[in-house]
């Protein structure tokens, strides 16, 4: 990987998401200001409900403003097409969930590799790559493992290696320490800090827990979908 530089890389004015309910609104988050550099290791704080992954699902491009402005790595995702989006998604931003949302049926070597098929790059190439990532993630020995035969733990690494196959500026991760253990959530926020330090990469993180906190260059306070401080 190559490190990446440049200046502002997310820029939002007025970010605002209202999901609509039947005759009723619910505010995913309201009226937020951001402006992000390059580079930053950014902490997301903010009780259960209080629009963490309302705003890291609107930077990812998984979803689309109610109102505002929003640019992500030159983006502007406000007037992005549905392919422009899809590009952004695969190419720009890595995601990390909770969950791992794995392909249960895919070995641990081809769900790292299935985000660079899907960019259409080349197989073999994608496939190096991807053995050269799992190494990295200490999984070389996991590589034709279903997801069913892995930790928590190696599950969230190959999500980790899905994340960085197609080579990201940002890698956005919402909550993924929340299923794992405290020392294996100690080596993924390890993971992503060696990603924003060596890497240069920008790293988000919205966490309820405090392993990433000594490692935050920016933090942010959401309260009822705004920021706090
Ligand atoms: N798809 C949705 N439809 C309706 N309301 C939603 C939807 N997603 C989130 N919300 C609401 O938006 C608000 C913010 O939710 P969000 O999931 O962003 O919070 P969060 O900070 O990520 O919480 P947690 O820490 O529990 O993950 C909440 O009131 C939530 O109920
Ligand atoms: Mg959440």
């Amino acid at each position: 990987m190559e490190p990446k530089l440049s200046k502002t890389i997310i820029e939002t004015r007025n970010l605002t998401r209202i999901y609509a309910l039947g005759e009723s609104n619910v505010i995913g988050i309201n009226t937020i200001d951001l402006s992000i550099d390059a580079g930053e290791l950014v902490v997301l704080k903010g009780d259960s409900g209080s629009g963490k992954s309302t705003l890291l699902s609107l930077l990812a491009g998984l979803d689309r403003p109610t109102r505002g402005e929003l640019t992500v790595a030159d983006h502007d995702l406000t007037t992005a097409t549905p392919a422009n989006l899809t590009h952004f998604r695969r190419e720009v931003v890595g995601m990390v969930f909770q969950a791992f949302n794995l392909m249960p049926t895919l070995n641990v070597l081809e769900n790292a590799s299935l985000p660079g098929l899907l960019a259409g790059k080349n197989p073999d190439l994608v496939t190096s790559k991807a053995a050269e990532l799992l190494d990295w993630l200490g999984l070389s020995r996991r590589r034709d493992h279903l997801p069913a035969q892995l930790s928590g733990g190696e599950m969230q690494r190959t999500a980790i290696a899905r994340a960085l196959i197609n080579d990201p500026e940002i890698i956005i991760a919402d909550e993924p320490t929340g299923n794992l253990d405290s020392r294996n959530g100690q080596i993924v926020v390890d993971l992503l800090a060696q990603l924003n330090r060596k890497w240069k990469r920008t790293v988000i993180i919205a966490t309820h827990s405090s392993l990433a906190d000594s490692m935050a260059t920016v933090k942010i306070n959401l309260k009822d979908g705004m920021i706090s401080e």
